[in-house]
């Protein structure tokens, strides 16, 4: 599916304005994999996306309980934001204890370590924060569609 687009060197204060303006065009359902190493951003990424939404209370890092559940009070986009981080999923059978099958239509998914689904999950769009050693506060960001709902979403964000 067409669709890529690079936002080189941003630093946090940039990052989290994408997230903002990611979380403004928001589908109701789909998946957003947030991609990078260890420290890349994707936490800091999905804390601003849901802060954006109107969450005001704890943001908790999904690292042990793997999902973290938000309901969204907004007049329109998600009314059900999962943060996930699979980075310790043990096996991808794990996702229907969790609930997340049950979730997947009505909710729109922020995931960490997507490639540890197994396949059980497919992103629409993926977010890839790529850091440069020389340059410790800013991240190169790219943007790449997978599905045609992914393609909409990212139209609507970067305007082409
Ligand atoms: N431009 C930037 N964008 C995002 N985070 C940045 C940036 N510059 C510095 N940081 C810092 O990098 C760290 C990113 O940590 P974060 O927990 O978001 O990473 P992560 O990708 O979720 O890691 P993990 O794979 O362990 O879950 C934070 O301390 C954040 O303040
Ligand atoms: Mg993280």
């Amino acid at each position: 599916m067409s669709g890529e687009v690079v936002y080189p060197r941003l630093d946090q204060a940039a990052v989290e304005t994408l997230a903002g303006q990611l979380a403004a065009q928001a589908p109701i359902s789909g998946i957003l994999s947030l991609e990078g190493e260890l420290g890349a951003g994707k936490s800091t990424f999905a804390r601003a996306f849901l802060r954006s939404l109107g969450v005001t209370g704890t943001i908790r890092s999904p690292t042990y309980t793997l999902v973290e559940p938000y309901v969204i009070d907004q007049p329109a986009g998600p009314e059900q934001v999962l943060h996930l981080d699979l980075y310790r999923l043990g096996d991808p059978e794990e996702l229907d204890y969790l609930g997340v099958r049950d979730e997947i239509d009505q909710a729109l998914l922020l995931v960490e370590w997507l490639s540890q689904a197994g396949g059980e999950l497919s992103a629409d769009l993926r977010l890839f924060l790529r850091g440069d050693p020389a340059e410790p506060e800013c991240r190169d960001v790219t943007l790449s569609a997978v599905t045609p709902a992914g393609a909409d979403w990212l139209r609507r964000v970067s305007g082409h």
